[in-house]
Formats: C-alpha cells, sequence, structure tokens
C-alpha cells in the first residue's frame, strides 16, 4: 500500500500521531503543513521523509506564482531550507529536497517544465522507494529460516516509507514465502513507534507479534527467544548507523547473546561523507518523555534528556541489507560515497 501519494498538487498520507487508535488521512497543499507534519511525525521514517521532502518541493513549484524562473528556484530553495530545517538525522530528508532541487536547477526550459520536472522527480523518489524496499526484502528474507523469531526496534515498516517497509520487508517476504516466523516488537519510548505502528501493521497483515517494553530486551534474549534482530536506519555513515534511541542497547545486548544484528536501509540512507562525530543527533521536547499519550507521569518541571537517535558502532553490525546487496563486516571498508 502506498503511504504517500500526490494529486494534483495535494499530498495525502496517513497521521501517523493518531494511529493505532484512529486512521486519518493528512491532505497537505502547503510547504507549512508538509514541515509541521515532518515536525510533530505526523510523516515520519527515514525513507517516507525522504519523499515526503521532495513532495514539498513538489508542492511549492506546483502552487508557485513566480513571475519567472529565477524567482521560482528561489522559492523553491526556500522551501527546500524550511523543509531540512525540521529534522536533522534523517539524511532522506536531506536527499529527497536537495534531488528534486538539483533536477529544477537542471532544467533550461520554460518555468511550467521546472514546475513538472520537479513533480515528475518527487513521484520518480517515491517510486524508486517502493521498488528498493521490495528488493530489500526479497534479499533480506535470506537471512530468515523458519521457524525464527526477529525482533525489531521503532517502526520501519511500510509506514515509515512508500510501500513494504525496510526492517520489515524480509519478514514480509519471508512470510510470504511461509516460513512460520514470528516477530517481537519493542515498545520504543518515548514515541511508542513500536508499540504504536510495527504491531498495528503487522497484525493488519497478520503477521505474529509480541509486543513487550524496552527494558524487557535483555531477559528475552536471555532466555534465547530471539533469533535475529533487524532494525531500519536513520543515517548510515562511515563508522556507525544511526537509528532510533535504544537500537545501540539492543545491538549490544545482541552481541552479548550472539544473536545476529542487521540493519536495514535502502542506499539514499548513506552518508558516507561522514562519520558518527558529524552527525547531529535531534533533540526533542520534554514532554515526549515526561507524558505517555498526552498523560503527565513525571513531576513537572523535572530536567529531561531526550535524544531521538543513537549511533551503534558498525562493529556490533552483522550486516547491512540494502537494495543491491547485503553488506557484511569485510566489506564495510570498502563502502564509499
Ligand atoms: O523518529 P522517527 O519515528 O522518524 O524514527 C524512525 C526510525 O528511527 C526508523 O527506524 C528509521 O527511520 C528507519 S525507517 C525505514
Amino acid at each position: 500500500m502506498r503511504m504517500i501519494k500526490w494529486q494534483n498538487g495535494t499530498v495525502f498520507t496517513p497521521d501517523q500521531t493518531k494511529l493505532p487508535l484512529r486512521e486519518v488521512t493528512l491532505e497537505i497543499k502547503t510547504v507549512d503543513q508538509m514541515c509541521e507534519a515532518i515536525k510533530v511525525l505526523r510523516v515520519r521514517g527515514a525513507p517516507l521523509l525522504g519523499a515526503a521532502a521532495a513532495f514539498g518541493v513538489a508542492l511549492a513549484a506546483y502552487h508557485s506564482k513566480a513571475g519567472c524562473r529565477g524567482e521560482l528556484l528561489a522559492e523553491l530553495e526556500e522551501a527546500a531550507d524550511r523543509i531540512k530545517s525540521q529534522r536533522p538525522t534523517a539524511v532522506n530528508l536531506f536527499w529527497g529536497a536537495d534531488r528534486v532541487l538539483n533536477k529544477a536547477r537542471g532544467v533550461s526550459g520554460d518555468m511550467q517544465q521546472v514546475k513538472d520536472a520537479v513533480v515528475v522527480e518527487a513521484q520518480k523518489i517515491a517510486d524508486e522507494d517502493a521498488e528498493q524496499n521490495h528488493a530489500i526484502g526479497k534479499l533480506g528474507a535470506e537471512l530468515i529460516k523458519d521457524g525464527d523469531t526477529i525482533l525489531t526496534h521503532c517502526n520501519a515498516g511500510e509506514l515509515a516509507t512508500v510501500e513494504y517497509g525496510t526492517a520489515l520487508a524480509p519478514i514480509r517476504v519471508a512470510w510470504e514465502q511461509g516460513k512460520k516466523i514470528k516477530v517481537i516488537a519493542d515498545e520504543t519510548r518515548p514515541l511508542l513507534q513500536g508499540a504504536r505502528l510495527t504491531t498495528y501493521e503487522l497484525m493488519r497483515d497478520g503477521i505474529p507479534v509480541t509486543l513487550i517494553t524496552d527494558n524487557m530486551t535483555a531477559y528475552v534474549m536471555s532466555k534465547g527467544l530471539v533469533d535475529l534482530v533487524i532494525v531500519g536506519a536513520d543515517r548510515i555513515v562511515q563508522d556507525a548507523v544511526f537509528n532510533k534511541i535504544g537500537t545501540y542497547g539492543v545491538a549490544v545486548l545482541a552481541k552479548e547473546h550472539n544473536v545476529p544484528f542487521y540493519v536495514a536501509a535502502p542506499k539514499s540512507t548513506f552518508d558516507l561523507t561522514r562519520k558518527a562525530a558529524g552527525v547531529i543527533v535531534e533533540e526533542r521536547t520534554p514532554e515526549e518523555v515526561t507524558h505517555i499519550g498526552g498523560v503527565q507521569i513525571a513531576p513537572s518541571g523535572v530536567k529531561v534528556f531526550n535524544p531521538a537517535f543513537d549511533p551503534t558502532p558498525l562493529k556490533y553490525v552483522s550486516g547491512i541489507i540494502c537494495e543491491k546487496q547485503i553488506y557484511y563486516p569485510k566489506d564495510y571498508a570498502t563502502l564509499k560515497p
């Protein structure tokens, strides 16, 4: 199912803050609305953010009243900058906005041709993401044996992508192949993407899933209840994989318990020009920690630290499942920008 669609200057996508209790479709018509949706995680997950950023610039192009090509390009640059400033860690956001912007800059025709090219390029980004996720699914399913239990963190499923998911794609293919597999989803505090979104989409698709709280992972692994871990990524740099806060802890636990730890991500999530130290980790509002579902659970005014992502050093990563191939530790040093 497509998670983001473009129709005549409107972007349609589920409001993920409402799930799983309500299924609400957003109709985004302006760059401001797209920025707000990205900021508060109505639209989230690295690959979906890449497509959303591209469609955000496409909204600016489609609705532009610019009088000349230069003015139009300036408007698109301003829109891309605003979209990119909403969240700093997921590299797809920057990649998606910049790709359509570069497309616009390269069109030598009139204004309408620039506008059309931007919309076409955004749609192409969405289509490519869907294809890549299916490819990730096929390759990654080879790592899953009949009877395996796979633990995943956060939501790297269909909701986090244009279609099919990254970490959940191999799980979907293995299930379609008839393998009797099970999934353990950890809840993923503070915003509960595992509890709210991963369980929702797996249950919808009939794939067996068990929900645990984040602090149960060590016990569950110590009992031999996990055969492998697959997570998504927000940015893969030379020495680490950035993903939802808590991923690093899961990776360390996996190593301690001899459980393979895989990352599934398309090439658009790679940023091999950088090392972990050069990446900004998003810090979000204290309310996300002091409240759950709008209910306050900590004293008013308590000091809070709320980083949204952590880097997992590559030494903990058994393999990176990409659309073209699975990279194993022997390949990591050969990865180039
Ligand atoms: O803050 P979020 O919900 O956007 O974080 C999402 C994640 O960390 C996902 O695991 C990652 O983007 C991969 S999505 C295929």
